[in-house]
């Protein structure tokens, strides 16, 4: 069997973590919201029209920030089309992904359906066919107490208190080519600018989100983070980071190494960061906010054969198998090792269009990747440490990757230590072991596993218990030794706790 060390110090710190790694997104796209939050026709509906059945797998993932309403969509996107009497707002064409949007949903159910389901929001104004004026309007709709014409409009729709909305994005995407209203690095970070000097006059308690590139393979990627900070650099907080891998030709092993391709990304835009600050002689540290992050490539042929302006078609429902599961717990896991940066994450998407959450008329079901995700956010929160890896590498497209992928959170008040590890091997087990003599009197508390022998297993509605977790991975401590033994192709979450 290989062996892996691991190597931690326990004052040896990363910095804590920011709930808000474990965000989400819902955007106007395909089912997302229309059959998978909001449903009033459903048996599951509340009285509100929410799906429950949505509703309480969103609570179990307990998300604490939901980005919303896009995505590509909002940079063609009214708000107004989305307020006040259902019968009075316009069915129109979303440009965006050629279908037909109703607007019977809008900024104001989704501020409802996310203090259901206790979540934030994480708000985008469209800098696409938009400016300066509809993104003040949004903010002065939603932020401010009233007096104004836009809050006291907000007043008339029912809604008496402010939605009081702390995080905002500027735009989406807007160095991709197929962004309505797309933009140049100079063109984009000239109007963010001004936006969001005119966003924290009118409301300086909120916090803005610059576009980054869309992923690192854009030509422009380095530069437009560049040009961008240098022209934002004094009126916005974070910087956002996008990335999605595919695996379309079944080559494994380079699939589940994209995370060394993540780290790079996000290495790469620290540095970025990091460059303007010293240029500017500051002390402000412009932070991460990868606001879109998953696997999304299975539905790519079937959403070619969509007709154009159907009304929320099946779109990007993408059936998650085991081996995604692997790749997005690592992803998870490359996220906690930049905890220090990356304060917002957000798995795109929750709920149907490349989501943990699938409906249907019959219910909801939990797909592979729900289960890394679930357990992140709910035992990553913490400290996170300084984990070296001595993991044996094997080749692969970005190079060198390790077979094991690993880090480690203290969470104090639990008084739990826990450890997220992947084995990518998917032939042979992997022995890991780390001294934890400098963290006395803790044991195993539980080790989970999430395997399948069959890496292309998915769950369904008529099999949703086909890939699930079990606890009863090996692990022992001995003389202040943790051995852990990973099965082939496995994520584990291995939970230590401090006996009295
Ligand atoms: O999440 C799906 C799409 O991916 C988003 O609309 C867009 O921002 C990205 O390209």
């Amino acid at each position: 069997m290989k062996h892996t060390q691991i190597i931690i110090d326990k004052d040896y710190l990363i910095g804590d973590t920011d709930p808000r790694l474990f965000g989400s997104f819902i955007e106007h796209l395909g089912r997302a919201v229309y059959e998978g939050i909001y449903q009033p026709e459903s048996p599951f509906a509340d009285e509100q029209g929410f799906r429950k059945d949505t509703l309480d797998l969103v609570k179990e993932l307990k998300v604490p920030i939901v980005r919303y309403p896009g995505g590509n969509f909002v940079s063609g996107y009214r708000w107004e089309d989305g307020v006040g009497p259902k019968e009075l707002r316009p069915k129109r064409p979303d440009l965006a992904w050629r279908v037909t949007e109703t607007n019977q949903f809008g900024l104001n159910e989704f501020a409802d359906w996310a203090k259901k389901a206790g979540s934030d929001v994480l708000m985008a104004v469209n800098l696409g066919t938009r400016g300066i004026m509809e993104a003040k309007d949004l903010l002065e709709y939603c932020n401010l107490e009233g007096g104004t014409e836009m809050s006291d409009l907000r007043r008339s729709h029912g809604y008496e208190k402010p939605h009081g909305i702390k995080t905002w994005c500027l735009g989406n995407e807007m160095d991709g080519p197929w962004q309505i209203g797309h933009k140049s690095a100079q063109e984009y970070a000239r109007l963010a600018n001004e936006t969001a000097k005119v966003m924290k006059t009118l409301d300086p308690t909120i916090e803005l989100v610059a576009c980054g590139s869309s992923n690192s393979q854009m030509p422009t990627f380095g530069d437009w983070e560049r040009i961008v900070l240098e022209e934002c650099f004094d009126s916005v907080d974070y910087i956002s980071m996008h990335q999605y891998y595919g695996n379309p030709e079944g080559k494994t092993a380079d699939f589940l190494a994209s995370s060394v391709d993540m780290d790079r990304f996000i290495r790469s835009v620290e540095a970025v960061c990091d460059h303007v600050q010293s240029k500017k002689h500051s002390s402000k540290q412009i932070r991460i906010s990868f606001d879109e992050w998953n696997v999304w490539y299975h539905s790519n042929e079937a959403d070619k054969l969509i007709e154009p302006w159907s009304i929320h078609p099946h779109q990007l429902e993408d059936i998650y198998n085991m081996e995604d599961a692997l790749l997005v717990g690592s992803m998870l896991i490359t996220l906690l090792r930049h905890a220090d940066r990356v304060g917002i994450a957000c798995l795109a998407q929750l709920v149907n269009v490349i989501a943990p959450i699938m409906t249907t008329d019959e219910g909801a079901f939990r797909q592979t990747i729900f289960y890394p995700f679930l357990h992140a956010s709910t035992f990553g929160r913490g400290t996170v440490l300084h984990t070296l890896v001595k993991s044996p590498v094997y080749d692969s497209v970005y190079g060198d990757a390790p077979y094991v992928d690993c880090v480690g959170v203290i969470r104090e008040e639990q008084e739990e230590l826990v450890f997220f590890a992947v084995n990518k091997d998917t032939k042979e087990g992997m022995e890991v072991t780390c001294d934890l003599r400098q963290f006395s009197g803790y044991q195993v508390e539980e080790h989970i596993v999430l395997h399948d022998d069959d890496l292309l297993a998915v769950n369904t509605m008529d099999h949703p218990g086909r890939v699930q977790p079990v606890t009863g991975g090996e692990s022992v401590i001995e003389k202040g030794i943790l051995t852990a033994r990973l099965l082939p192709a496995s994520w584990n979450v291995i939970r230590l706790k401090r006996m009295p």
